[in-house]
């Protein structure tokens, strides 16, 4: 019981890579806070932590608004007095993006400004304003533990247009975080997934005609941000994990 009395929000913890981090994090101990849009995927992971005997609570929330991130912080200061973790995973590529396009690789000049927003809305602003948010709590209570989930697509040269460019700006996002809260023992940082296996990803996969594809699992994901939630070195901030689930 690593994270014992430990309070953590996790963003898009309706399903997928969210899901299994908010599992593994109430395994060892801490009191989930699951947050995205729709209610049923997050009563439904609630019903799973508490069926293995955890504590989660959930909260839903529209977190491209920055009203709605604030009241998601405050209902948890509100009700536990402080946030120890944040899993900042909430994001993905919108279906209304590629039920237009229906193709992977959308050359720059044929993205629409809508588009390209839309995509930098979900995967970037997001975690900006949840760190945004949170930070400020735990720079008052003295500490805690912040993990984004970036993508491969932002650590390499990536068809994949704002949304490559979304998950490169969380391996920046991390560092700047990181560099500018260490002196208050707040330790900030990322995984960088390949093609994982969840609802979204398959949705994906359909779409581009891609089904067959090979993916690694939720599951190792969830393990990657365990370890730097519990087991990372203290020094280690600022850091990305690059994870090669893809086969
Ligand atoms: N699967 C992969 O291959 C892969 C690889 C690398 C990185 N990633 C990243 O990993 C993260 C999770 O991906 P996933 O594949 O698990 O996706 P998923 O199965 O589509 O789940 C995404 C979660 O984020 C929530 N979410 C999306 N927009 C939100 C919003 N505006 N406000 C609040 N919650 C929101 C969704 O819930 P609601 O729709 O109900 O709000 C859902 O719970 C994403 O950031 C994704 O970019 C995924």
């Amino acid at each position: 019981m690593k994270l014992e009395g430990k309070i953590a929000i996790v963003t898009g913890a309706g399903k997928g890579i969210g899901r299994e981090a908010a599992l593994a994090i109430a395994e060892e101990g801490a009191t989930v806070v699951a947050v995205a849009r729709t209610q049923a995927d997050l009563d439904e992971t609630v019903k799973m932590i508490e069926e293995k005997g955890g504590k989660a609570v959930s909260l839903s929330r529209d977190l491209t608004d920055g009203q709605q991130v604030q009241s998601m912080v405050d209902a948890v200061v509100g009700k536990y007095g402080r946030i120890d973790i944040l899993v900042n995973n909430a994001g993905g590529y919108p279906s209304e993006i590629y039920d237009k396009v229906k193709k992977q690789a959308i050359k720059i000049w044929e993205w629409s400004e809508a588009q390209w927003d839309q995509i930098i809305k979900t995967n970037l602003r997001i975690p900006f304003l949840c760190i945004n948010k949170v930070v400020p709590v735990m720079i008052k209570q003295g500490g805690g533990n912040i993990v984004s989930v970036s993508s491969r697509m932002g650590r390499i040269a990536s068809q994949m247009g704002a949304y490559a460019v979304a998950k490169g700006g969380i391996i920046t996002l991390t560092k700047t975080t990181a560099i500018q809260t260490q002196e208050y023992g707040i330790k900030v940082n990322a995984v960088s997934p390949g093609i994982v296996d969840t609802p979204g990803q398959r949705v994906y996969n359909h779409n581009v005609g891609q089904d067959d594809i090979k993916m690694g699992s939720a599951q190792d994901v969830a393990k990657a941000i365990l370890y730097l939630l519990c087991d990372s070195p203290a020094v280690m901030t600022g850091q990305s994990i690059d994870l090669f689930t893809t086969v």
